[in-house]
């Protein structure tokens, strides 16, 4: 019996590496970064999701279309609704992306994509992948990029999150050895410690921050996270004017509740797992992950996603038209400004502090005593309209 237990996971940890290898190989031969300036057209994938995503992605998509009308019409820009990436579907096909999905997805160059339902041992739908997982390893999508900014306390973070690696990557592989044990695997690999954190110098340089922080538990986490951590020093060679540390990730948790220290920190760079974690933590500070945006970029694709769940609930009980779409509206500012829109998106970023943080004039509860989703959106469309847009921002800022 032991005998078989240790056969079998021997060969399932062969199967493991073998597809592993294929994965590095293909980052090796990857192309380099597609040119959205050379595009026409970019073309936009708008894919709802499940529970409240089809709500919040509808408001998103409505005030990017305000923005880049001027770009559809002369065909610089093409939006495309894709649907069916539902928890009914998937669980139907037993895939965490239907292929016809998968197949008209792969046809966009970037993706606005809602919440999806993830399924864990117990619930009642098949325990199938994550469907962000599985996109961001499918598109390649090795970088999670997380901002969080809160100027009044001098907080103005970027995260960078390692996003096709570590226990993600083995995620669904796991294996129930015998009654009694249950192993999973992380992974880190020098091509993708390597690219994700010359992504995070890249932009310390580009946008002239001075620091980038490495958070692992390389004490502990000896061969994984060691490996990271020897990336990021060599790396950090090539950008000898950017300052570099690094920290472990229980401590981390903790220096960003410390208001002195915290101001110091500026970019981040870290493995999967811990920035799942403290990219969490960090959005609370901001007003929640319903307030956060996030980008998964790789060098051909970009998705563009809330980072909060697709909430059921409150599809069940009749409250979706009151979901908050901020965090998709976030999301879109921060595809606009990747796909080469940065005015636009920093526009929108405006008026979402704007409406959302400062003002506030329409506050969203999840419940009819608050707004709806399509007001709040409304709110920021006639924010953006306002010429004196900035100023009014800024004196919120200073103020
Ligand atoms: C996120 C989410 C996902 C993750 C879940 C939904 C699989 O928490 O985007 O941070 O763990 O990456
Ligand atoms: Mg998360």
């Amino acid at each position: 019996m032991k005998r078989e237990a240790i056969e079998r996971a021997k060969e399932h940890f062969g199967r493991l590496l073998e597809m592993q290898m294929e994965r590095i190989a293909k980052i090796k031969s990857a192309p380099d970064w597609i040119d959205y300036s050379k595009l026409k057209p970019i073309i936009i994938g708008v894919v709802g999701g499940d529970g409240i995503g089809p709500y919040i992605a509808k408001e998103a998509q409505r005030v990017l279309e305000y923005l880049l009308q001027d770009e559809v019409k002369n065909g610089k820009v093409e939006f495309r609704v894709i649907e069916g990436l539902t928890i009914e579907n998937r669980a139907a096909c037993m895939k965490p992306i239907p292929d016809d999905v998968l197949e008209e997805i792969k046809k966009c160059h970037v993706i606005l994509k809602g919440p999806t339902t993830t399924p864990r041992k117990g619930d009642p739908w098949p325990n199938i992948e994550s469907a962000n997982v599985a996109m961001r390893k499918e598109l390649d999508l090795f970088a999670n990029v997380r901002p969080v900014r809160v100027p009044q306390q001098g907080i103005d973070w970027i995260f960078f999150r390692e996003n096709t690696e570590d226990v993600y990557a083995l995620g669904p592989y796991g294996l129930e050895v015998d009654e009694d044990i249950a192993i999973d695997f992380r992974l880190i690999s020098t091509p993708g410690a390597d690219r994700i954190c010359r992504l995070a110098f890249e932009h310390a340089r580009k946008t002239g921050k001075k620091k980038v922080t490495c958070v692992t538990k390389a004490n502990v986490v000896k061969t994984t996270d060691g490996r990271f951590l020897e990336n990021f020093y060599r790396i950090a060679k090539e950008y000898p004017d950017i300052q570099v540390d690094d920290w472990y990730i229980d401590i981390m948790t903790a220096k960003l509740i410390d208001e002195k220290r915290r101001r110091e920190f500026q970019v981040f760079v870290l493995p999967n797992l811990y920035g799942d974690i403290l990219t969490d933590e960090a959005a609370e500070f901001q007003g929640g992950v319903g307030t956060a945006g996030s980008a998964n970029i790789g060098k051909q694709y970009a998705m563009f996603e809330a980072i909060h769940g697709s909430a059921p609930r409150m599809v069940q009980e009749g409250r979706a038209i009151y979901a908050d779409p901020s965090s998709m509206i976030r999301a879109s500012a921060m595809l606009l400004n990747h796909i080469g829109y940065a005015d636009k998106g920093k526009k929108l970023e405006m008026a979402l502090d704007i409406c959302g943080q400062y003002e506030k004039k329409l506050v969203i509860t999840g419940r009819p005593n608050g707004a709806t989703g399509a007001q709040f959106a409304d709110y920021v469309l006639e924010t953006i309209q306002d010429p004196n847009l900035e100023a009014r921002w800024e004196n919120y800022v200073k103020g």
